[in-house]
């Protein structure tokens, strides 16, 4: 869909466009390449928000990868977590001496990707990094050290290209600050 959209009318800015979505995804599948040489990654994706990020990611890493999908969720109000994490959908296949990637779709607090690297951990991977599609290091909780990123981004709400707000905007094909309107209401 173009930016004329209806759908793109309730956000106040576009801050990345699908373009440059694309650039950075493509730059980041070849560096993941080559510090993952010789090695079989498992590329693991954290629903449903990295979905987007997660299926164009894999698809310019040149290595046999496995792809795994976790769904966690973190209570809180729509627009901030709390730190409270739950594991609602877990791993298919034990990652033991596995060179683990997580692909998350936004860091903020910290809390959500804090607790799942601990969880993670206590299963033995031989590795294990972060990859995330957007930074917003204003909102650190928790210090977290991303390994892989592809934009920071300044303190808004941010939606499109996976990321929703209760649920909504996934489908717009960039990423943009939500107009406080919609989620003051
Ligand atoms: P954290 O625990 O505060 O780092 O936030 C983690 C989760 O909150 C992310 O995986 C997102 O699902 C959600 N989140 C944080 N900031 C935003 C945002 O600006 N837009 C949409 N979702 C967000
Ligand atoms: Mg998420």
């Amino acid at each position: 869909m173009e930016q004329t959209a209806e759908l793109y009318k309730d956000l106040d800015e576009i801050l990345v466009t699908k373009e440059e979505i694309r650039e950075a995804v493509r730059e980041l599948g070849q560096t993941i390449t080559r510090d993952y040489a010789g090695k079989q990654p498992v590329l693991l994706c954290i629903l449903k928000g990295a979905v987007m990020f997660f299926t164009d990611l894999i698809r310019e890493i040149d290595l046999p990868v496995t792809c795994e999908f976790m769904a966690i969720s973190s209570y809180g109000s729509a627009t901030k977590s709390t730190g409270v994490v739950q594991i609602r959908k877990d791993l298919d296949r034990d990652i033991l001496g596995k060179d683990v990637i997580i692909v998350e779709d936004i860091v903020d607090s910290g809390i959500t990707l804090n607790y799942l690297k601990n969880a993670l951990l206590m299963r033995g991977p031989a590795t294990l990094r972060i990859a995330t599609l957007l930074d917003k290091p204003s909102g650190r909780k928790v210090e977290l050290k991303t390994d892989y990123h592809c934009f920071t981004i300044p303190d808004a709400f941010v939606v499109g290209y996976g990321l929703d707000y209760d649920e909504r905007y996934r489908n717009l094909p960039d990423i943009g600050a939500l107009s406080p309107r919609i989620y003051a209401k």
